[in-house]
Formats: structure tokens, sequence, C-alpha cells
């Protein structure tokens, strides 16, 4: 698997700390900024490694900006993305499960980095159920492929 991760001026420290979890996991990624803390604007960001997943370069996505909102309200705006705003690890396991997520967006200002690192390796380790849960991601693309 490969993940594309970006990360806002806020959120430096906790985009280093998921890289060295995915390192740990033995995962490949691609680091698409930030690389310093002058001031960047989060919608760039989450467009960028949206923009890749959706593409299919990358399997799948971290963002990581103040809240992880903003993040996850831009990178829900590109086609085919499913990014989940996530902050308990349940949560983490479950929009991998019956969602089928293929972004995680994460709050720098709002998790301790030892729960960012549990919530992203859990959801880099679940694979997705599928099942029925398949008609209802489906729903949401066919939403998607209407408009
Ligand atoms: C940047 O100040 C802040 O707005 C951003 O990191 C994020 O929290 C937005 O949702």
């Amino acid at each position: 698997m490969k993940v594309a991760i970006a990360s806002d001026h806020t959120a430096l420290p906790m985009k280093a700390e998921l890289i060295e979890e995915m390192i740990e996991l033995g995962i490949e990624y691609e680091d698409l900024g930030a690389y310093t803390d002058e001031r960047v604007h989060y919608p760039d960001y989450a467009l960028e490694v949206s923009k890749k997943v959706a593409d299919g370069e990358v399997d799948r996505g971290i963002l990581i900006c103040g809240t992880g909102i903003g993040m996850s309200i831009m990178a829900n705006k590109v086609k085919g993305i499913r990014c989940a705003h996530v902050q308990d690890a349940f949560s983490a396991k479950f929009t991998r499960l019956h969602n089928d997520s293929n972004v995680l967006a994460l709050g720098q200002r709002v998790l301790g980095h030892g729960l960012a690192r549990e919530i992203a390796r859990v959801w880099l380790e679940t694979e997705y159920e599928g099942g029925r849960h398949a008609i209802r991601v489906q729903k949401i693309a066919d939403y998607e492929n209407s408009n």
C-alpha cells in the first residue's frame, strides 16, 4: 500500500509522528508537505493528496490540519474521495470496515500524538468489509456520478 500524507503549517509535528508510524508498519508513503511552519492554506494540501488518491496514484491519503475539519471538507469535494474525520480508534476501524474511507483527516490541536498514531495504525490496517456495505457505498458513488 502507498499513502500520500500532507498537513498544513499547524500540524507538522503530527505529520512527522504519522510518518514514523508508517515507517514502523513498513508502509510506503509520499510526503506532500507542508515542509516548514510558514503559513499555508489547507485546501491546497487536501486537494493534492485527494487527487492522487482519486487518480489511483496512491491507495490512500492522510491529512492533518488544526482540527482535521477543513481538510476533510475539501477532500470530500473530490470525486471518488470518502474522507473520514476521525477522533477515536473505534471510528477509525469502522470507517474502513463500513465506509471504505480512502482518506483520513486528523486534528493536531485536538488529538494527542499517541492517539493519532493509534487511529492511523487501525485505519491503515483495517480492510473494507464490503458485503451489505457495498450497496451503501455505491449509493454515495451513484449520487456523485449523477451530478
Ligand atoms: C489554520 O489556522 C486552521 O484553520 C486549519 O489548520 C484547520 O484547523 C482548518 O480546518
